[in-house]
């Protein structure tokens, strides 16, 4: 089992704090790394060239853009497509964030659309679903959840390098609510169950942190940790990254003293 750690830095750090920051993982990752963990980074679009050349050749750092235009070309002003981000150095690219969906116009139409682009060039799309507060009161999470992914991979095929990351809408951001395990694990579970064989990973979103970072990476059908706040930091970052890599290691020596002689 690999556990995919990563961060999105939002629309925060310059070039020159992308630059120290990437800097740490280099000399993290010559330390040594972290096992069974693939990390990544999804800095600002000013910032990914940057990042990628921070990191150094043969990193085990992919590095992702936040968002990418359907179309390769065109006339869309202040829009980045798939072949700028992947020009830039990006190899995934973060689809369908509920801040662009809140705030951006951004559908489960849209959302389609640019995990077909993304895929089409090569790229891995991380695709992220959540449902807000009033759907989850109102009992219907699982149901606007596994919806949201339905459209999103609507003609996709199987065997595609998608990722995807649960991430409630409620507990997002400053004004967040920790989750309680229980809560997500009914949505992860049934997300597991329908695309466990399709997708790549399955990642948890919104407050992880380092006191809840392990518990979240038990919680049935979660194999990885998507950041915001917490991985700002770098300290922090390289913190989730070492309680990563003792999860993935311990889940590696429970698997072994299992397997029959
Ligand atoms: P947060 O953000 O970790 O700061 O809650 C998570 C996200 O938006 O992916």
């Amino acid at each position: 089992m690999v556990l995919w750690i990563g961060t999105s830095w939002k629309m925060t750090k310059t070039q020159t704090e992308a630059i120290a920051f990437a800097s740490r993982l280099r000399i993290g990752a010559a330390a040594g790394g972290w096992p069974r963990v693939q990390p990544f980074v999804v800095p600002p679009a000013t910032a990914i060239s940057v990042v990628r050349d921070a990191l150094g050749p043969d990193s085990p750092f992919v590095v992702g853009a936040q968002n990418a235009h359907w179309e390769d070309v065109g006339a869309w002003t202040g829009e980045v497509s798939v072949p700028q981000v992947a020009d830039a150095g990006a190899t995934l690219v973060e689809i369908g964030h509920s801040e662009r969906r809140e705030h951006f116009g951004e559908t489960d139409r849209t959302v389609n659309w640019k995990v077909r682009a993304v895929l089409r060039h090569g790229l891995t799309a991380l695709v992220c679903v959540g449902e807000p507060a009033e759907v989850r009161a109102a009992g219907g999470a699982r149901e606007h959840v596994l919806s949201q992914v339905a459209a999103a991979l609507d003609g996709v095929p199987g065997g595609s390098r998608v990722l995807l990351a649960y991430e409630p809408v409620w507990a997002i951001g400053e004004k967040g609510r920790e989750p309680a395990i229980d809560e997500i694990a009914e949505v992860t579970q049934a997300l597991d169950a329908e695309y466990g064989g399709v997708m790549t990973a399955l990642l948890y979103g919104g407050s992880v942190s380092t006191a809840n970072a392990r518990d979240l990476l038990h919680t049935p059908g979660v194999t990885g940790l998507f950041v915001g706040r917490s991985a700002w930091d770098v300290n922090g970052y390289l913190h989730l990254l070492r309680i990563a890599a003792d999860v993935a290691q311990e889940a590696g020596e429970v698997a072994a003293a299992t397997v029959p002689r």
